[in-house]
C-alpha cells in the first residue's frame, strides 16, 4: 500500500429514531489526532507528504458542528474544512491505485476507489505500531489515572457516606469531571453481592441496609487514552477483610515482576497460583496451589485474564501476534478469557487485575462437579454476601522494569 485514508467514523442512529448513540471515534483516527467528537472527516495520508485532514464541520442547527482547537498540531496537516460527510468523499479527489482504507464504513460507491479495506494485514501492522506507546501517549495515559484516580476518590467518599450504587457513580463522574460517554468504559460500581458480578451493568438507585464491600472498577479519559482501575473497600467479616488485604499484597507482586521479557501467560498463571494460596491459607480452599492450578479450582474463584494491553482502548489491541505476519499466541488450556499472551516489551502499557469472586453460577457447577469436596462451603456461603475482590492497576514496562501509572497517581494525589 502506498497511501491511506482513515475515517473518524459515522454516527449511528437509533433504530427507528432520530437521535444518535454516543459516539465513538475509530481509534486509528485516534491515534493520528485528539478529535474524539468530530464525526464523518477523513484523513489522507501519503508518504513525504503532509497529511491531508479533510474536516466536516456540518450545516447544522441542532447540534453544534464540530471546530478545529487552536491547537499546535493542526500546524502538522493540511486542513480543508466540508460540511457534510459526502463532501468530505468528493473532496478526497482521486486516489493512488494502491490506497488503503481504515475505517467502519466505506461508503458503496467509493469502495471500487481503494486496494484494501480494513485489511488484517494492515491492521495487524496497524496495531502492532500503537501496541508500544510513544512518550506523548504515555502522558496521556498519566493524565487519565490522575482523572480516574480522582473519580475514585470521590467515589470512597460517597460508598463511606453510605450511597447507592448510582450515587457512587455520579461521585466518580464529578471526581473525573467526565460525562459518562467520556469514559474509555461503562463504570462498574457493585454494593455487597453485586461485587460478584465481573462487568456489573446495573446500578440501583437505592443504597442497601449495609454497606459490605464495593467494588469500583472504573477509568476516566484523557485525548481518547484511557485507564482502567479497580479498587475493592470491605468491612463486617475479618476473613474477607484479610483476603482483600492478600489480594492487595499479591497484587503488588505480581505487578513488581513487569519487565521486558516477560511471558504474560507465565505470570497470569503465577497469579492463580498466589490466589490458591491465599484462599487456602484462609481456609475456603483445602488444596496445594498447582494442584488447584491444574485441576480448575483457582478458575472458580478467578475466571477472568489478569490483564490486558490498554491504550486507545481498554482492551487495547495488539495482544496475541508477536509480529503482524506471526500466528496468534493462544491463551494456556483453561484459560481462554487470557486477552495478552505475549512477552512484554518496553513501552507496553497493561493492567495488572488479580481477582476472586464468590459468583453463584460458577460456584454452582463446581459443587456438582469432583472439586466440590476442596471448597469450604459453609465458608463459601458467608462470603458470597461480600461478592467479591478485584484490585487493578495500570502499569507501563520500562527498559529495565516499570512504572505503576495507577499508584504514583494515587501517591501525587494525596501529596497534592
Ligand atoms: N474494566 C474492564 C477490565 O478491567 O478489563
Ligand atoms: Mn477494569
Ligand atoms: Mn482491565
Amino acid at each position: 500500500m502506498s497511501a491511506l485514508v482513515i475515517s473518524s467514523g459515522t454516527p449511528r442512529l437509533v433504530f427507528l429514531d432520530d437521535h444518535h448513540l454516543p459516539f465513538k471515534a475509530n481509534p486509528h483516527w485516534l491515534w493520528w489526532l485528539p478529535l474524539l467528537q468530530a464525526p464523518d472527516c477523513l484523513l489522507h495520508i501519503r508518504p513525504g507528504q503532509r497529511p491531508r485532514l479533510l474536516f466536516c464541520s456540518a450545516d447544522d442547527y441542532w447540534h453544534l458542528p464540530a471546530q478545529i482547537p487552536a491547537e499546535t498540531w493542526v500546524t502538522h496537516f493540511d486542513i480543508e474544512r466540508v460540511s457534510s460527510a459526502g463532501a468530505a468523499w468528493a473532496a478526497l479527489g482521486p486516489l493512488d491505485a494502491d490506497t488503503a482504507f481504515v475505517g467502519e464504513v466505506c461508503p458503496a460507491e467509493q469502495t471500487p476507489h481503494f486496494a484494501a479495506i480494513n485489511s488484517s494485514l494492515l491492521l495487524a501492522q496497524l496495531h502492532e505500531q500503537r501496541v508500544r506507546k510513544t512518550p506523548y501517549e504515555v502522558a496521556c495515559q498519566r493524565a487519565a489515572s490522575a482523572r480516574g484516580v480522582r473519580g475514585h476518590q470521590a467515589a470512597h467518599q460517597a460508598y463511606l457516606a453510605g450511597g447507592s450504587e448510582f450515587a457512587i457513580h455520579q461521585a466518580f463522574l464529578q471526581g473525573c469531571g467526565q460525562r459518562e460517554q467520556e469514559l474509555p468504559y461503562q463504570a462498574i460500581v457493585g454494593l455487597n453481592e453485586h461485587a460478584a458480578t465481573l462487568h456489573y451493568q446495573q446500578l440501583d438507585r437505592s443504597a442497601p441496609p449495609q454497606h459490605r464491600s464495593l467494588l469500583i472498577d472504573a477509568g476516566a479519559g484523557f485525548r481518547g487514552y484511557g485507564s482502567d482501575i479497580t479498587r475493592t473497600y470491605a468491612s463486617g467479616n475479618a476473613t474477607f477483610e484479610a483476603l482483600l488485604q492478600g489480594m492487595d499484597g499479591l497484587q503488588q507482586a505480581l505487578c513488581a515482576a513487569v519487565r521486558p521479557g516477560l511471558d504474560w501467560r507465565d505470570l497470569h498463571l503465577q497469579a492463580h497460583l498466589l490466589i490458591a494460596e491465599l484462599l487456602a491459607a484462609h481456609d475456603v480452599i483445602k488444596a496445594d496451589p498447582q494442584q488447584a492450578l491444574e485441576s480448575g479450582l483457582s478458575a472458580v474463584f478467578l475466571p477472568h485474564g489478569l490483564g490486558h494491553l490498554l491504550g486507545l482502548q481498554v482492551h487495547d489491541v495488539a495482544g496475541f501476534q508477536p509480529t503482524p505476519t506471526t500466528p496468534a499466541i493462544a491463551p494456556p488450556p483453561g484459560h481462554p478469557t487470557l486477552r495478552l499472551t505475549r512477552q512484554l516489551e518496553a513501552d507496553f502499557v497493561v493492567t495488572v487485575e488479580p481477582g476472586l469472586y464468590f459468583i453463584d453460577l460458577l460456584l454452582e457447577r463446581a459443587r456438582n462437579s469432583p472439586l466440590a469436596a476442596q471448597i469450604n462451603w459453609p465458608l463459601v456461603d458467608e462470603l458470597r454476601q461480600w461478592g467479591g475482590i478485584r484490585v487493578e492497576d495500570n502499569v507501563l514496562v520500562t527498559a529495565t522494569g516499570h512504572q505503576n501509572l495507577t499508584r504514583e497517581a494515587f501517591k501525587l494525589s494525596e501529596t497534592a
